[in-house]
Protein backbone atom coordinates (compact mmCIF):
# COMPACT_ATOMS: atom_id res chain seq x y z
CA UNK A 1 0.00 0.00 0.00
CA UNK A 2 1.20 3.61 -1.14
CA UNK A 3 -0.30 6.93 -0.26
CA UNK A 4 1.32 10.25 -1.09
CA UNK A 5 1.00 13.62 0.97
CA UNK A 6 2.25 17.19 0.66
CA UNK A 7 3.23 17.86 4.10
CA UNK A 8 4.22 21.10 4.28
CA UNK A 9 3.12 23.00 7.38
CA UNK A 10 2.36 21.49 10.67
CA UNK A 11 -1.41 20.31 10.24
CA UNK A 12 -0.48 18.43 6.65
CA UNK A 13 2.54 16.74 9.18
CA UNK A 14 -0.15 16.07 11.35
CA UNK A 15 -1.82 14.25 8.51
CA UNK A 16 1.07 11.85 7.70
CA UNK A 17 0.96 11.30 12.13
CA UNK A 18 -2.53 9.93 11.96
CA UNK A 19 -2.29 8.07 9.06
CA UNK A 20 0.38 6.28 10.44
CA UNK A 21 -0.50 5.81 14.04
CA UNK A 22 -4.30 4.20 12.29
CA UNK A 23 -2.24 2.30 9.70
CA UNK A 24 0.69 0.73 11.64
CA UNK A 25 0.78 -1.72 14.42
CA UNK A 26 2.99 -1.03 17.34
CA UNK A 27 6.33 -2.95 17.35
CA UNK A 28 6.71 -1.61 14.01
CA UNK A 29 10.03 -0.15 12.41
CA UNK A 30 9.43 2.91 10.36
CA UNK A 31 12.23 3.13 7.48
CA UNK A 32 12.80 7.05 6.92
CA UNK A 33 14.47 7.75 3.54
CA UNK A 34 14.91 11.39 2.02
CA UNK A 35 18.27 13.49 1.57
CA UNK A 36 19.47 16.26 4.63
CA UNK A 37 16.57 18.58 5.38
CA UNK A 38 14.35 16.46 4.07
CA UNK A 39 12.31 16.60 7.09
CA UNK A 40 12.83 12.84 8.52
CA UNK A 41 13.23 14.26 12.34
CA UNK A 42 10.65 16.74 11.95
CA UNK A 43 8.22 13.99 11.89
CA UNK A 44 9.44 11.77 14.21
CA UNK A 45 8.65 15.38 16.59
CA UNK A 46 5.76 15.40 15.45
CA UNK A 47 5.36 11.84 15.86
CA UNK A 48 6.41 11.29 19.52
CA UNK A 49 4.59 14.93 20.81
CA UNK A 50 1.22 12.93 19.82
CA UNK A 51 2.44 10.58 23.03
CA UNK A 52 3.48 13.70 25.11
CA UNK A 53 7.28 13.00 24.38
CA UNK A 54 8.24 16.67 23.28
CA UNK A 55 12.12 16.31 24.12
CA UNK A 56 13.13 15.06 20.15
CA UNK A 57 16.73 16.20 18.78
CA UNK A 58 18.39 14.68 16.11
CA UNK A 59 19.89 11.38 16.82
CA UNK A 60 22.91 12.47 14.54
CA UNK A 61 25.92 12.23 16.98
CA UNK A 62 24.33 9.42 19.92
CA UNK A 63 23.30 6.85 17.18
CA UNK A 64 19.99 6.41 19.36
CA UNK A 65 17.66 8.03 21.26
CA UNK A 66 15.22 6.65 23.32
CA UNK A 67 12.30 7.99 24.57
CA UNK A 68 9.41 6.40 27.16
CA UNK A 69 6.83 8.36 28.32
CA UNK A 70 3.18 6.77 27.57
CA UNK A 71 5.14 4.80 24.99
CA UNK A 72 8.70 3.41 24.02
CA UNK A 73 9.64 5.49 20.88
CA UNK A 74 13.39 4.58 19.80
CA UNK A 75 14.66 7.54 17.28
CA UNK A 76 18.20 5.94 15.12
CA UNK A 77 20.43 7.94 12.82
CA UNK A 78 22.45 5.28 10.70
CA UNK A 79 24.20 8.10 8.66
CA UNK A 80 27.64 7.59 10.31
CA UNK A 81 27.61 3.95 10.94
CA UNK A 82 28.91 0.78 9.03
CA UNK A 83 29.93 -1.91 11.19
CA UNK A 84 27.65 -5.11 12.48
CA UNK A 85 30.03 -4.67 15.59
CA UNK A 86 29.07 -1.18 16.21
CA UNK A 87 25.23 -2.17 15.16
CA UNK A 88 25.49 -4.99 17.50
CA UNK A 89 27.09 -2.64 20.43
CA UNK A 90 23.98 -0.41 20.52
CA UNK A 91 21.76 -3.40 21.24
CA UNK A 92 19.82 -2.53 18.50
CA UNK A 93 17.40 -5.69 18.13
CA UNK A 94 16.64 -5.54 21.66
CA UNK A 95 15.68 -2.09 21.46
CA UNK A 96 13.34 -2.78 18.67
CA UNK A 97 11.48 -5.55 20.61
CA UNK A 98 11.43 -3.04 23.57
CA UNK A 99 9.63 -0.40 21.67
CA UNK A 100 6.51 0.46 20.48
CA UNK A 101 7.82 2.42 17.64
CA UNK A 102 11.18 2.19 16.00
CA UNK A 103 12.18 5.15 13.67
CA UNK A 104 15.07 5.04 11.59
CA UNK A 105 17.24 7.45 9.44
CA UNK A 106 19.35 6.71 6.77
CA UNK A 107 18.66 2.84 7.36
CA UNK A 108 20.74 1.90 4.24
CA UNK A 109 22.57 -1.43 4.73
CA UNK A 110 20.12 -2.64 8.13
CA UNK A 111 17.19 -2.63 6.00
CA UNK A 112 18.05 -6.12 4.76
CA UNK A 113 18.51 -7.22 8.34
CA UNK A 114 15.17 -6.22 9.21
CA UNK A 115 13.12 -8.53 7.57
CA UNK A 116 11.94 -10.64 10.37
CA UNK A 117 10.37 -7.25 11.46
CA UNK A 118 7.45 -5.46 10.73
CA UNK A 119 8.51 -2.56 8.83
CA UNK A 120 6.72 0.63 7.14
CA UNK A 121 9.05 3.07 5.01
CA UNK A 122 8.37 6.62 4.67
CA UNK A 123 10.01 8.49 1.25
CA UNK A 124 10.57 12.22 2.41
CA UNK A 125 11.08 14.71 -0.61
CA UNK A 126 11.15 18.30 -1.57
CA UNK A 127 9.37 18.63 -4.66
CA UNK A 128 8.98 22.43 -6.24
CA UNK A 129 9.94 23.88 -2.63
CA UNK A 130 7.01 21.72 -1.05
CA UNK A 131 7.81 18.95 1.86
CA UNK A 132 6.49 15.84 0.60
CA UNK A 133 6.24 12.00 2.15
CA UNK A 134 5.37 9.16 0.41
CA UNK A 135 4.13 6.44 2.93
CA UNK A 136 4.67 2.87 1.86
CA UNK A 137 3.32 -0.01 4.03
N1 LIG B 1 7.23 19.08 6.45
C1 LIG B 1 7.95 20.21 6.56
N2 LIG B 1 7.46 21.38 6.15
C2 LIG B 1 8.20 22.49 6.25
N3 LIG B 1 9.44 22.54 6.78
C3 LIG B 1 9.97 21.41 7.23
C4 LIG B 1 9.25 20.17 7.14
N4 LIG B 1 10.02 19.20 7.64
C5 LIG B 1 11.17 19.78 8.02
N5 LIG B 1 11.14 21.10 7.79
C6 LIG B 1 12.25 22.02 8.09
O1 LIG B 1 13.42 21.56 7.43
C7 LIG B 1 14.55 21.58 8.30
C8 LIG B 1 15.24 20.24 8.35
O2 LIG B 1 14.34 19.26 8.81
P1 LIG B 1 14.79 17.91 9.51
O3 LIG B 1 13.54 17.29 9.99
O4 LIG B 1 15.87 18.16 10.50
O5 LIG B 1 15.39 17.10 8.29
P2 LIG B 1 16.18 15.71 8.23
O6 LIG B 1 16.01 15.01 9.55
O7 LIG B 1 15.54 14.96 7.10
O8 LIG B 1 17.61 16.05 7.91
C9 LIG B 1 14.03 22.03 9.67
O9 LIG B 1 14.46 23.35 9.89
C10 LIG B 1 12.55 21.95 9.59
O10 LIG B 1 11.94 23.00 10.29
MG1 LIG C 1 17.52 14.16 10.82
Amino acid sequence: MQKNFIMNNEKEIENVVDYIIKNISKRSVVLLKGGLGSGKTTFVKHFSSRFDINTVSSPSYNIIHIYNNKIVISHIDFYRLHTDAEIKELNFYENIEESDYTFIEWPGNIEKSLRHYKTACIEFDIVNNKHTAKVII
